[in-house]
């Protein structure tokens, strides 16, 4: 069984780095918290480290792992910048946003956390996480900390319940205070595209930048560029119902602000994402309602209309995944 350290005290906090530093150092995976979800994070430098965290998912191979950073001058030592992305980098790091850039080939990445890409997709975490990297004084791969296709773990708990038997280590800092992984992009030409929304808005890269940013054309391109992004991932037990405007027998209902479902109070149980309607609360408790919606005994869960706007944008998304017909999982 996995031994779960808090780091609520400095005390805790010392005794969390060296235990997940020496778990690291014999290349077992350690889960981590993060500001967006829970890691499972490998030495990105190291082969066997590297193999561990996609077996332990069960993820294909050919799905790159994001590599974090404990900041920029570390992300500059493996990756190219152009202007566009350190403008990002500067305004968003430590922070949800992981930037997709060529790869300097012999830093010491190793192909197996890209897949073989000549890309690295790099962001540096809020708090712990990037304490841990600097410890260490390697950059961490570190996908989810679910198996593959699963929700994303926003608790130590969720990930105790997911990998407690496989995994040594599971720091735990408390919920993830944003609760969607980090928006992905990659600048090409001085361009901004989209590869994955998720916790820094659309609308807030393209205020630091005054760059539009551009969507994927049509859904389906997004799993070419970003090899991960495949249909159904979240995938819960129950099926799931979007822009439910009543609920029916047997399904549990998550809501989203004051607005009124039918039938809801028949519903085998009721969460509100933000009964306020605010889009950073909904996007806090997004996977952990799901889960607990899921584990309800329903045999569906039906979604209330989520409006698509700011952070919107990344919640209909995982939405939609969890939506998607099963037989598609990344
Ligand atoms: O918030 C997050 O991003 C969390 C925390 C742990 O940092 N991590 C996360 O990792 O969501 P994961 O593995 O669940 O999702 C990584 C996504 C995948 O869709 C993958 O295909 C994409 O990033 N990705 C990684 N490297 C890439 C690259 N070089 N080019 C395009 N997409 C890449
Ligand atoms: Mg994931």
């Amino acid at each position: 069984m996995a031994r779960i350290i808090p780091i609520a005290t400095d005390t805790d906090k010392a005794e969390a780095i060296t235990a997940a530093t020496e778990t690291l150092l014999r290349h077992r995976p350690v889960a981590i918290p993060t500001e967006t979800v829970y890691g499972l994070a490998a030495d990105a430098t190291h082969p066997a480290a590297i193999t561990s965290i996609y077996e332990t998912k069960g993820r294909p191979r050919f799905n790159p792992l994001i590599c974090h950073m404990a900041d920029l001058d570390m992300a500059e030592r493996y990756a190219v910048f152009d202007p566009v992305s350190r403008r990002l980098a500067e305004a968003f790091w430590p922070g949800p946003l992981t930037l997709v850039l060529p790869l300097k080939a012999d830093a010491g990445i190793h192909p197996l956390a890209t897949a073989g890409l000549d890309t690295v997709g790099i962001r540096v975490p809020v708090g712990f996480t990037a304490e841990l990297i600097r410890s260490l004084g390697r950059p961490l791969a570190a996908p989810s900390a679910n198996s593959s296709g699963r929700i994303s773990p926003t608790t130590a708990q969720h990930v105790e319940a997911d990998l407690g038997e496989k995994i040594e280590v599971i720091v735990d800092g408390g919920p993830c205070p944003v609760g969607v992984e980090s928006t992905i992009v990659k600048v090409e030409n001085g361009e901004i595209r989209l590869l994955r929304p998720g916790g820094i808005e659309a609308e807030a890269i393209e205020a630091a930048t005054g760059k539009t940013v551009i969507r994927p054309k049509a859904s389906g391109t997004a799993a070419i560029e970003a090899p991960g992004m495949l249909a159904s991932h979240y995938a819960p037990n129950a099926s799931v119902r979007l822009n439910a405007t009543s609920v029916s027998s047997g399904e549990a209902l998550i809501a989203f602000g004051p607005r009124d479902i039918s039938g809801s109070s028949a519903a085998m149980a009721v969460f509100n994402l933000s009964p306020d309607g605010d889009m950073a609360e909904a996007a806090s408790n997004l996977f952990d309602y799901l889960k607990r919606a899921d584990a309800s005994g329903a045999t569906g869960i039906a979604v209330g209309p989520m409006p698509d706007e700011g952070l919107g944008e990344a919640i209909n998304d995982r939405l939609m995944r969890a939506a998607a017909p099963r037989g598609t999982e990344g």
